[in-house]
């Protein structure tokens, strides 16, 4: 055995019930214990101390296998390696100029008995959490497996509070539930949800992944994956009585849940722990879990704010389909959407509905229904591509494959090498329905490979993506920072959803568990709240103020930033739309000033290459004041800070639209006491001078 590294603590002899200790690491700031243990019959398992209070409870590793039919849960020690890692690196766009990636990695090399399978668990300890993962050497009795399950556990050592969404293996569109770990009940919660397209729930003890919990001792853990890749999506199986997690992977068509070959790597499983709610939100673990970016030349890479021909569907003003006779996408109806986009300084213009299709293209689980190339007969692209540019502003293509997965694959190059000649270097993707190949999930493994298959066609004809209905982000922005967002959850268009539609502590959650993985193209700037604008008995509302609207281009990190609504609506407010306007989508630097996942999140940045900061703040269904304490400013320097907040009788429900906007002199000494409104928020632009 050779153990390397000073840090280590080895403790060969010494027995903690009937497990012998092989190692324990610290994070580099000591705050954090992994300890690693090997039972006398050769069961490993890891658990975890915050300081002195126990987090995780040891927690078994391994594998069962379907081909060979092996059960690899019983091991012995050959060696283990230990190391310290420590750098910084510039992500091409984010939430922060410069990460540090500073960890203590121990690798465990295993033999499974009795199978003498060769498998390696390898734990990352960083300040703020831990990653670990197995890998399969190459070796020569064992090259190709199929999984049948991963036997992960993570054994809470109580009763968390505990944010959670059913799982599903198709979607994870659901509205979060906030119970004890031991109320966990997804089928009510699954059941209630009337408006999502496709559901496949798994159970009532099931849950998805980013999981945010708090323990009884206030302490915030999330468990979630990174750098997902070749691999399904992990949901997790909750046994309430035990307070234990175990891995769940989403199976394939056939049942099986992944194909690998020598040598393979497994995501890696995150627990990120803190006592601050606020150091969840901070945390690059994930990201620096990731491998670095597989492009090299990133200069065509580029945030962007845009607006979409796209609400007015939803609201029911026009039609994605040409049929209707109120089609949307028509040359002249877009000529207004390029119009506006340069009048206000933003980059880009979605249009939906542009593609002959829309006719057939939900439910039918049909297999071609979009080729990606054809535009409908109203809607000139060449013209409104010439006209965009003369007006400075770029297209945005919209690339629906009604979950047919399959056709948008056999159609991909054509349809890229279309933009290329276009000029066109941003799309956005979506998943609606049930996939093909039929009996796939959209959290399958065929499926994850098909999300990362397109990032890389991606890279190839240098396009930037979004997806919508996709997977859940795990970090892989890092590698693919053409990847720019994702869907992947309940969005912001989900309050035209006549059921449940959202409620005002949603965007004080998703921070916390969805957008733990990487940024959500949520679709803030919503101005007009009443969505009967068109369809005058539509009962659909937005649930928050206007100016939590704005708020969300803050705390909602993204670098693909959607401005929601209608024109004719935000042009209502020009005053407010300016915040819009003057926020940036890229940030040198990030603060977040307070958090409390299902309250309140209020977030400073700073943007990229310039001294300007920008705050918001939103709350839940509750009203408070937030206290915003600018010392973070530049130490003497003077700013104008202008404040977009609710009016005293604002109230998401009673009356969402009225705001107010308040200009002050702010320095580093200044602290302002904001009120936000039940379902209410403020943001706050803060000018050097
Ligand atoms: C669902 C997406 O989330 C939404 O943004 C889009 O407009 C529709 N699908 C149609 O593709
Ligand atoms: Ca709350």
């Amino acid at each position: 055995m050779k153990y390397l590294g000073t840090f280590l603590m080895v403790l060969y002899a010494s027995f903690v019930g009937f497990a012998q200790t092989l190692i324990e690491v610290k994070s580099p700031d000591n705050r954090l214990k992994l300890n690693v243990s090997l039972s006398l019959k050769g069961e490993i398992s890891y658990g975890i101390h915050l300081k002195n209070t126990i987090i995780i409870k040891p927690s078994s590793l391994g594998f069962k296998l379907n081909k060979p039919a092996l059960t690899l849960n019983h091991f012995s020690l050959v060696s283990a390696d230990t190391s310290t890692h420590f750098d910084t690196w510039q992500p091409v766009w984010g939430e922060v100029k410069s990460i540090t990636n500073h960890y203590k990695e121990v690798k465990l090399n295993l033999k499974a008995n009795p199978s003498n399978v060769l498998v390696k668990v390898v734990f990352r300890v960083f300040n703020d959490g831990i990653g670990f993962r197995y890998e399969f050497p190459e070796q020569a009795n064992f090259k190709h497996f199929i999984v049948a399950d991963e036997l992960t556990q993570f054994n809470l050592a109580g009763n968390n509070k505990t944010f959670w969404i059913p799982g599903d293996y198709d979607t994870n569109e659901y509205l979060y539930n906030t119970t004890k770990f031991s109320e966990i009940h997804a089928l009510p919660a699954s059941n209630k949800e009337k408006d999502i397209a496709l559901k496949s729930v798994i159970g009532d003890n099931f849950v998805q992944t980013p999981l945010m919990m708090k323990t009884p001792e206030g302490i915030y853990v999330n468990i979630h994956e990174a750098a997902l890749v070749n691999y399904p999506v992990m949901h997790l199986q909750a046994d309430r009585q035990n307070f234990k997690l175990l891995s769940h992977l989403t199976p394939d068509a056939v049942g099986n849940k992944a194909y690998l070959q020598t040598p393979a790597k497994t995501p890696w499983r995150t627990i990120i722990i803190s006592d601050k709610a606020t150091d969840i939100l901070a945390s690059k673990t994930i990201l620096n879990l990731n491998e670095p970016s597989k492009i090299e030349n990133t200069s065509w890479i580029k945030p962007q704010k845009f607006i979409g021909m796209w609400w007015e569907m939803h609201v029911g003003k026009a039609t994605w389909e040409k049929a209707s006779g109120k089609h949307g996408a028509n040359t002249e109806n877009v000529k207004k959407y390029i119009d506006f986009a340069a009048d206000n300084g933003f980059d880009g213009v979605l249009v939906e509905g542009w593609n002959e299709g829309w006719e057939d293209w939900f439910g039918n689980w049909k297999e071609d229904v979009f080729d990606f190339v054809t535009p409908y007969s109203d809607y000139n692209l060449d013209e409104l591509l010439a006209y965009a540019k003369q007006r400075g502003v770029k297209i945005i293509m919209h690339h629906e494959t009604s979950g047919s997965a399959i056709n948008y694959e056999r159609r991909i190059d054509k349809a890229y090498q279309f933009l290329n000649e276009k000029g066109i270097n941003t799309v956005k993707t979506g998943y609606v329905g049930r996939i093909i190949p039929r009996g796939e999930h959209h959290d399958s493994q065929w499926m994850v490979n098909h999300y990362n298959r397109v990032a890389d066609k991606a890279v190839e004809y240098k396009i930037m993506l979004e997806a919508h209905e996709s997977s859940r982000p795990t970090g892989l922005h890092r590698t693919y920072p053409n990847w720019l967002a994702n869907e992947a959850a309940r969005g912001n268009e989900f309050n035209n959803a006549p059921t449940l539609g959202l409620v005002p502590e949603h965007e004080t959650i998703l921070p916390f568990t969805r957008m733990m993985g990487g940024p959500m193209d949520y679709t803030p700037g919503f101005f007009r709240m009443h969505l009967n604008q068109f369809i005058p008995e539509r009962k659909t509302r937005v649930r928050t103020t206007l100016a939590k609207q704005l708020a969300m281009y803050v705390t909602m990190y993204s670098p693909l930033q959607m401005v929601g609504d209608l024109p004719e609506n935000l042009k209502v407010h020009p005053d407010a739309l300016q915040f819009i306007k003057d926020v940036p989508v890229d940030w040198d630097d990030t603060k977040i000033l307070e958090a409390e996942p299902g309250d309140y999140i209020t977030t400073a940045r700073k943007q990229k290459g310039n001294d300007d900061w920008f705050v918001g703040a939103v709350t839940d269904e509750n009203a408070r004041i937030t206290k915003i304490n600018f010392d973070f400013l530049d130490k003497g320097a003077k700013y104008q800070a202008i404040i977009y907040r609710d009016v005293d009788n604002a109230d998401w429900e009673k009356n969402p639209e009225v705001y107010t906007i308040e200009k002050v002199i702010v320095d580093s000494n200044s602290i302002l006491k904001i009120n936000l409104a039940k379902g209410g928020g403020c943001a706050v632009s803060i000018f050097k001078l």
